[in-house]
């Protein structure tokens, strides 16, 4: 597969919006609960754990996909990150739902986990510590998503920061609203009802 084909792939895997799907199969309209988001913290709101965590995998699960599609059958042109990028653009602006999609905290995580393993560990250390001590999803999914491109900077990987950090910086933009709460206080927490 030539580089432009893998980014078609990745784009339309990214795409497929499965926290919208799992929650519209169990009888919920996810757009209508909490931040109307269509990532697994919305679907958590939605009090079924199983399908927040459904939800997770899967999003996760379609970012890695798309770099191990390029790795596995991309050509010398590929660029198996930049497959990666295609399917995290895909969640955030999915051609199905007029380009209006999720927050792409989980697609990182599962592009990380195939182009750099320690830099989805240091993500889900980062994670788990912030949404421990302040039980904010939004909070920890962003710091998390500043230390990937961090990490592969320190791991000499200065190949993949820029689409990692390219990722970032689209990842911090889509929560601008959450930013917004969180610097009034207002930004709902783990656990907390809705
Ligand atoms: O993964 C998205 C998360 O960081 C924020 O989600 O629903 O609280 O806006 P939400």
């Amino acid at each position: 597969m030539p580089l432009i084909l893998t980014i078609l792939v990745g784009y339309l895997l990214g795409s497929i919006p499965f926290g919208l799907l799992l929650a519209r199969a169990n009888g919920i309209d996810l757009r209508s609960v909490g931040s109307g988001n269509i990532g697994a913290t919305n679907v958590l709101r939605t009090g079924d754990k199983r399908l927040a965590a459904a939800t997770l995998l899967l999003d996760a699960g379609k970012g890695a996909l798309a770099v191990w599609l390029a790795m596995r059958f991309g050509d010398a042109s590929a660029i198996p990150v930049a497959a990666g990028a295609a399917a995290f653009v895909g969640h955030v602006f999915p051609v199905w739902l007029k380009f209006r999609g999720g927050k792409g905290v989980a697609t990182l995580l599962g592009v990380t986990l195939a182009v750099l393993p320690v830099a989805a560990l240091v993500f889900g250390v980062v994670w788990l510590a912030v949404a421990v001590v302040t039980r904010l999803s939004s909070l920890g999914g962003m710091l998390a998503a500043i230390a990937v491109p961090a990490t592969a900077w320190g791991a000499g990987r200065l190949d993949l920061v820029p689409w990692l950090a390219g990722m970032v910086v689209l990842l911090l933009i889509m929560h601008r609203e959450n930013i917004g709460r969180l610097r009034a206080g207002t930004e709902s927490r783990i656990g907390a009802k809705p």
